[in-house]
C-alpha cells in the first residue's frame, strides 16, 4: 500500500535558498508592500495626533484655550480654599480628590494645594 503525497516543487525551481520570486510576483509585492507600509505609517499619525501629546498632563481641561490661569482674590478665598494639581477634578481649579484614583492608577504621588490662613 503507498500513502498519498503532496506535489512538491522541484528543488531547481526553488533555487539555492528554496524561495524564488519571479519578476510578476515582485511587480505585485513592491506596490503591496509599499502601500501597506504607506498606511501604516499615516494610521500611526492619524492615532498619534488623536490622543494626548507626550508630556501633557492637562488631558481634559479648557483644552480650546491655549493656556489655563485661573486667578482668585485672596479675600475671597475664606479661610481654606483646595485647588488641584493633578488636573483629573471634575470641579477644576478645586480638587475633588481625583487625584487619589489617578495615584493608585499610575503609581504617582500628586495632591492639592492647600491655602488657609493663619490660626490666630
Ligand atoms: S483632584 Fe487634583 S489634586 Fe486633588
Amino acid at each position: 500500500m503507498t500513502t498519498p503525497s503532496l506535489p512538491m516543487p522541484s528543488m531547481s525551481a526553488l533555487g539555492s535558498s528554496g524561495f524564488k520570486l519571479s519578476k510578476e510576483h515582485l511587480v505585485l509585492a513592491v506596490p503591496v508592500v509599499v502601500v501597506a507600509a504607506a498606511g501604516g505609517f499615516l494610521v500611526g499619525q492619524y492615532l498619534s495626533r488623536r490622543g494626548c501629546k507626550k508630556g501633557q498632563v492637562n488631558t481634559s481641561i479648557s483644552k480650546d484655550s491655549p493656556k489655563v490661569v485661573h486667578s482668585f482674590d485672596m479675600e475671597d478665598i475664606g479661610t481654606k480654599a483646595v485647588y488641584c494639581r493633578c488636573w483629573k477634578s471634575k470641579k477644576f481649579p478645586y480638587c475633588d480628590g481625583a487625584h487619589a484614583k489617578h495615584n493608585e492608577e499610575t503609581g504617582d504621588n500628586v495632591g492639592p494645594l492647600i491655602v488657609k490662613k493663619r490660626d490666630t
